[in-house]
């Protein structure tokens, strides 16, 4: 059977054969795992691994085991600090100004844990996003010369030069057109233009007025479409939008290869668009996630979360003792509006297959379905 052919100069630029790309999502690794990064770009995609809250060893790992399940390209992204916290730099130092300048959260969270039966543990990973960790992944990034980099917050300009030199694409998220262009300023290769209804940290405008007002705001940089895309129709109407791409995340979060947990996936498939609500209750910034009991719980709550990092800190202690306690459902399930459309878990080739396929469909039934004419 002859392959289906959906080709723009976007895709030239970073040597990949179809305009879709899967987005990197940190998750501690688990949402956008070596074997699904490596997958994508296998279909023709470009696989992006989310290595936030990694550490650099480990970074380099995941980097090291992508190539050797593919030699085609593929990226790593990150979330960067978006200003520089007083908070402490490590997560004890953190956990200590939790508990003296913020006792009545930090008495709330540990009520959580027993409020739904489960024992406080210790979290092992002392990673605080800030400069310092920053720049110690990027610097793998660097070394490892990995072919595109994306930055989910904060300002990739610190990666530009040497990313640059090396050939590098550089890529920056984006929520707002004010945003978008200081990113175009700092010298991306391309601005990921992400709706409020994608899952994960999220601004307010939606997709539809976000996308063409960044493509003109930024052109000639090429902008990538995000949020809310999980079949060929979507990525036929980013395309329409101006986009170049598509950045694909929640539709890929139910992939066979993906490793987030699996009541996490069930409450995706079984999910409509109301189960996925934005709130600050894990990171202290706005993030869309499943909508569950402990976001009840905190919204009965009447406590204002924290800011970031703090709130965070907070969360991934009870996030620790839910994981201990088998209690998957209770952790942090980051998705997108979109999960309402997921009802199956498919292979992730699968998925690249019919997004492509449905994009050519959807632009052939358009020029076909429709007369036009200017004059
Ligand atoms: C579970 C999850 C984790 C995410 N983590 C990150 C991240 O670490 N860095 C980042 O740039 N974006 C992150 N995002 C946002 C995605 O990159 C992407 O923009 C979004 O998923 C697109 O919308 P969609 O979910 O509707 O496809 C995350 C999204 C999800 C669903």
């Amino acid at each position: 059977m002859k392959k289906p052919v959906l080709h723009n100069a976007f895709c030239d630029l970073l040597g990949i054969e179809y305009p879709i790309m899967l987005a990197g999502m940190g998750v501690f690794g688990r949402a956008t795992p070596p074997k699904l990064v490596a997958a994508v770009s296998k279909a023709g995609g470009l696989g992006v691994m989310g290595c936030s809250g990694l550490s650099p060893e480990e970074t380099r790992r995941r980097i090291r085991e992508v190539r050797s399940l593919t030699d085609k390209p593929f990226g790593v992204d990150m979330l960067l600090p978006a200003k520089i916290s007083e908070s402490a730099p490590t997560r004890s130092g953190v956990q200590e100004q939790l508990r003296q300048r913020y006792p009545e959260h930090v008495a709330f969270v540990k009520g959580l844990i027993k409020k739904f039966g489960l024992t406080e543990v210790e979290f092992g990973n002392e990673i605080v996003i800030n400069n310092e960790y920053a720049r110690s992944v990027l610097d793998v990034v660097v070394e490892e010369k990995v072919p595109v980099f994306a930055a989910g917050l904060g300002d990739p300009g610190m990666i530009i030069p040497e990313g640059h030199a090396q050939g590098m694409k550089i890529f920056g998220l984006s929520g707002s057109v004010r945003n978008a262009v200081r990113q175009k300023k700092s010298g991306v290769d391309g601005v990921i233009a992400q709706g409020t209804e994608a899952g994960g940290h999220t601004g307010k405008i939606a997709a539809f007025p976000l996308i063409p007002q960044v493509v003109d705001a930024v052109s000639p940089t090429p902008v990538i479409a995000a949020g809310g895309i999980a079949d060929g129709r979507g990525v036929a109407a980013a395309l329409s939008l101006g986009a170049q791409a598509a950045w694909i995340g929640t539709a890929f979060l139910v992939a066979e290869e993906s490793a987030i947990f699996d009541a996490n996936q069930a409450q995706i498939l079984e999910g409509d668009s109301e189960s996925f609500q934005v709130s600050r209750i894990w990171t202290g910034k706005t993030v869309r996630t499943f909508y569950g009991d402990v976001s009840k719980a905190w919204d009965e709550s009447g406590l204002v979360p924290l800011d970031a990092p703090y709130q965070r800190i907070l969360m991934e202690d009870f996030i620790a003792a839910a994981e201990k306690a088998g209690r998957y459902d209770l952790t942090l399930n980051a998705a997108g509006q979109i999960g309402g459309m997921l009802k199956k878990r498919r292979p992730a080739a699968q998925i690249m297959e019919e997004l492509v396929e449905g994009a050519v469909e959807n632009i052939r039934r358009l020029q076909s379905n429709i007369t036009v004419s200017l004059s």
